[in-house]
């Protein structure tokens, strides 16, 4: 395949910022979209040019560093997908391809491609966790029953792999659908409920802090969400900041 690729150029936060274009070819189908920006890279380096800094890790689906925007679509075309899970065959001979930085107030560019996404673990501190006595007396987890409906759905949100997909697809830049991923995955669990109230109060704020907007049930986050996060979080985060704020 011979492709062009727009890509956004950034040399750093206070750059202004450019699409520059670039023409590639010889692109097997079968690579996967990082591949393709590997290729790039290895031509760039070998002109002397500068290489395009972008955001992966494991290549696999499962850390959410990958976070490119690509033709107007968070982790591009594919769905249930992330960008490195993204594959060439999904475009084809002669496309023009846009590749853009995730775009959000609390998303700052760093450099061409890359985020930064430290406001996800400032609200993943206020609260996104459970505190556990493991000092030699730590109760067997099997001895707490779990309905089978609330185990399927608490693991459903802990597949939420923090990739910010939801935010730059929301034209708020809400991570309502993120945050209430980390609330829900606790609070459908026996072991969530004993900070279950300071956890949606000090996650909620600390979301607001950084400055993601509000949701208005669009529901676009849900559509790109790579691991099918649903809306449905976000009415149980809702459910639980309201009984939490009555009770504080
Ligand atoms: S809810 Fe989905 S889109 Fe948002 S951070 Fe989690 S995995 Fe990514
Ligand atoms: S590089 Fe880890 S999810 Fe894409």
């Amino acid at each position: 395949m011979n492709l062009t690729l727009k890509i956004w150029r950034q040399k750093d936060a206070n750059d202004k910022g450019k699409i520059v274009d670039y023409k590639i070819n010889d692109i097997s189908p079968d690579m996967s979209f990082l591949e393709m920006l590997d290729v790039l890279n290895s031509e760039l380096i070998t002109k002397g040019d500068e290489p395009v800094a972008f955001d992966h890790d494991c290549r696999e689906g499962i850390c959410g560093s990958c976070s490119l925007y690509i033709n107007g679509e968070a982790h591009g075309p594919d769905r249930l997908v992330t960008t490195c899970q993204l594959h060439m065959r999904k475009f084809k001979d002669g496309d023009t391809i846009f590749i853009e930085p995730f775009r959000a107030k609390a998303f700052p560019v760093i450099k061409d491609l890359v985020v930064d996404r430290t406001a996800f673990d400032r609200v993943q501190h206020a609260g996104g966790f459970i505190s556990v006595n493991t000092s030699g007396n730590t109760q067997d987890a099997n001895s707490i029953p779990i309905e089978k409906v609330n185990a399927d759905k608490a693991f459903d949100a802990a597949t939420c792999i923090g990739c910010g997909a939801c935010v730059a697809s929301c034209k708020n830049s809400s991570a309502m659908l993120f945050v209430s991923a980390k609330v829900s995955q606790f609070a459908l669990l026996p072991q969530g409920q004993v900070e279950a109230t300071d956890r949606v109060l000090n996650m909620v704020n600390q979301m607001d802090e950084e400055g993601f907007g509000n949701c208005t049930n669009t529901g676009a986050c849900e559509v790109e969400c790579p691991k099918g996060i649903s809306l449905e979080n976000i009415a149980r985060m809702n459910r639980e900041f309201l009984t939490a704020s009555l009770k504080g």
